[in-house]
């Protein structure tokens, strides 16, 4: 077994991270006394013993009503300066983090309330640790595609503070091209794009994301195995999945962690990556993912330089700064070997 120690100080890459999916029960207190905002919890435990889920949906319904107490822009500082100090203790120099507007313009809180507090922390983080951090704009899929489409345009002002669109929330029943003219905006106006797919929902549904949104990063991606020109596909293209392994246990996508295709699809040469999808709620950061999948599935050193490495190529960084990284990573394994 590698070293818990060796795993989490890995230069690493985050880029399946659900901002308010950071949000922790005492900080959920927090914000909800200062906001004056009335929680259906007692106390932290209470809200912990909340988290047991039988799928998305489930889950989906209790993470809505969390975000509530997220009001003031001092809150999405807050929210984000905390993942970042907790994502830098685990070797992670670049995130690539997905917010849900539509959560928060849905209840009268505008774009530069959460913008600017994410972008002041992020600026505060890179300045205090060198972590690099990008933000991805979501599209609610139990929304219409026109309340997509209407989200962009009101992120007007913000198009260039976003590094690419994505797609989340409830999978099955909302496929993926009914999001194609959001999509077709934004990437128009320079932005990159992945997007949700294979979490719960067909293959169908993922070669969707890549024909109908120009995904060039899978989110989950896991039911890509039923398909195997699929699988081929997505190897010959280079295309990454973000894979979340303690989100699929706590989801039910996987029954025991001992079962996930993670390893048998890096063997057959998918650009796997390990990630945290919403670690407050799913009991782990990214470098508890690493941990608990290694030793699951008994990845061995090289494994779990694979993984790192192929994180850092899935970032939408320039190729001077990936190569930079990717140094700083074989130097890092390099040191360990003496
Ligand atoms: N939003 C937050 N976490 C999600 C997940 N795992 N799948 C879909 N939407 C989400
Ligand atoms: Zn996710």
């Amino acid at each position: 077994m590698v070293s818990e120690a060796f795993i989490r100080g890995l230069p690493k890459a985050e880029i399946h991270l659900h901002i308010e999916g950071t949000l922790e029960p005492e900080m959920m207190f927090e914000f909800a006394a200062r906001n004056g905002v009335d929680l259906p919890f007692d106390s932290v435990a209470d809200v912990r013993a909340a988290y047991e889920f039988d799928d998305l949906q489930s889950f989906l319904d209790i993470y809505y009503r969390g975000a509530d107490v997220l009001q003031t822009e001092q809150d999405f500082y807050d929210l984000m300066w905390a993942y970042l100090e907790r994502a830098n203790q685990d070797g992670v120099r670049r995130a690539e983090i997905f917010f849900d507007p539509q959560t928060h313009t849905q209840r009268d809180i505008g774009f530069p309330v959460f913008m600017d507090g994410f972008l002041r922390a992020i600026a505060d983080a890179e300045a205090e640790w060198g972590i690099s951090a990008a933000l991805i704009l979501c599209f609610l899929r139990h929304l219409s595609g026109e309340a997509a489409v209407a989200t962009w345009e009101q992120a007007a002002d913000y198009h260039d503070a976003v590094v690419a669109v994505g797609l989340d929330s409830s999978e099955v029943g909302n496929p993926p091209e009914l999001f194609a003219e959001a999509y077709a905006l934004a990437r128009a106006a320079g932005a990159r794009s992945v997007a949700h797919a294979g979490e719960e929902g067909l293959p169908e549904y993922i070669t969707g994301a890549l024909d109908a949104l120009g995904a060039e990063r899978i989110d989950h991606g896991v039911t890509c195995e039923d398909d195997h020109a699929l699988v081929e596909r997505l190897v010959e293209e280079g295309i990454p999945l973000t894979i979340c392994p303690l989100s699929n246990l706590k989801l039910g996508v996987f029954e025991r962690l001992q079962d996930h295709n993670l390893k048998r699809l890096l063997n057959r040469g998918v650009k796997v990556t390990i990630n945290s999808d919403d670690p407050s709620y799913f009991g782990g950061y990214i470098g508890d993912n690493y941990v608990a999948v290694a030793e699951a599935l008994t990845l061995d050193q090289w494994d779990l330089v694979r993984l790192a490495r192929n994180s850092i190529e899935a970032t939408f960084l320039g190729p001077a700064v990936k190569e930079r990284l990717i140094t700083e990573l074989e130097t890092y394994v390099a040191s360990l070997d003496q």
